[in-house]
């Protein structure tokens, strides 16, 4: 990688203090989940919620989408359609309206279950989390086919070595091999440095925006590279109430399922309180403050996908869907304002 390209904060990160630099923490024995997340870099723990609290969780993800009103009923098939929902990305992901910091989504987030096994990953109780967003996508088989191409990609920029980001996905419905859900290339964060190495990035990366900083896409020649060194694409499958987490520096992407079942999901990330800088402490703050959706990352690379918009007449103007707040606030407990970072430990 040439020097020019890599980012002073990449180089001398708020995360030097971590024991997670190297990739040779998959080295260290655990006897517990912890060496099958370091080997495969992803891993499935069971039943962290009780499936009736994921089922309502869900139903309350259902009541918000359908709180704005333009025709979605969750009991009527025939108004399961993309023009009934307000936009989003990749057909589920609502990157506006508050979404990120609706009550359910922060009771999700302040689950002991959730947190419990990121505060044994990271060795600390003293986390901040995402305010990145849930994914709610009505099935294909019903509303029609989305932009369904695999669009495989690490959420890491390739600068950002060592185990920086472990991702979250608190599964709200039933994820089998017939339903959306997550794909990874299973193992392939350990060989992430080495794939860099061997392949360093050239020419000109208009994905490099500010909200993707910690982001590259891969081409099908990369899949080959990954598989030729044992990696195998898996269709990741949870129940309600299972926490998927995941290396940032594993390839992975969505996949639309063929039921009719809606995906449901809440994305919470954590990561040590002590890694974010007070710089990213205020910008942290004010987000919360303005109820923004973020990246996945919780203490860095900090940035609000703003609000929504549409075209009319070839003209960018607000969407008339789009909320300054949450429908229903959360309760702004100790617990809380420690996780969105907005009360020092
Ligand atoms: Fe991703």
């Amino acid at each position: 990688m040439a020097p020019s390209r890599i980012d002073a904060e990449f180089a001398t990160g708020t995360t030097s203090k971590s024991q997670f630099q190297n990739t040779n923490d998959q080295k260290i024995h655990y006897g517990d989940w912890r060496d099958d997340f370091f080997r495969d870099g992803y891993v499935i723990i069971k039943g962290v919620l009780p499936k009736d609290r994921a089922r309502q969780y869900q139903s309350e993800a259902l009541t918000w989408l359908e709180s704005f009103g333009i025709g979605f009923d969750r009991n009527d098939i025939t108004t399961w359609k993309k023009e009934n929902v307000p936009q989003s990305f990749k057909g589920g992901m609502y990157l506006h309206f508050s979404a990120a910091h609706e009550k359910y989504v922060w009771d999700v987030r302040c689950e002991p279950g959730v947190i419990e096994p990121f505060a044994k990953l990271w060795g600390t109780d003293e986390l901040v989390v995402s305010f990145d967003t849930v994914n709610v996508t009505l099935p294909q088989s019903i509303v029609g086919t989305y932009d369904s191409k695999p669009w495989p990609h690490v959420d890491q920029a390739p600068e950002r070595r060592g185990l920086r980001c472990v991702q979250g996905i608190v599964n709200l419905s039933e994820s089998g091999p017939n339903d959306g859900g997550l794909v990874v290339m299973k193992g392939s964060s350990p060989l992430f440095e080495q794939f860099f190495d061997e392949n360093p990035v050239t020419g000109p990366t208009p994905w490099r925006t500010a909200k993707h900083k910690d982001f590259h896409p891969f081409h099908d020649k990369d899949l080959d590279w990954y598989r030729a060194r044992g990696c195998e694409l898996i269709k990741v499958c949870a129940e309600p109430g299972d926490l998927i987490l995941w290396d940032s520096r594993q390839m992975h992407w969505a996949q639309f399922g063929e039921s009719d079942l809606i995906r449901t999901i809440v994305y919470a990330t954590y990561t040590p309180a002590t890694w974010m800088s007070e710089e990213d402490r205020a910008l942290k703050k004010d987000l919360f403050k303005n109820y923004e959706t973020t990246t996945h990352w919780p203490h860095t690379n900090l940035f609000t996908h703003g609000k929504a918009m549409i075209t009319v007449d070839g003209k960018e103007i607000p969407d008339p869907l789009e909320r300054g707040e949450p429908i229903t606030k959360p309760e702004r407990s100790e617990k809380l304002l420690k996780l969105a970072g907005a009360m020092k430990y």
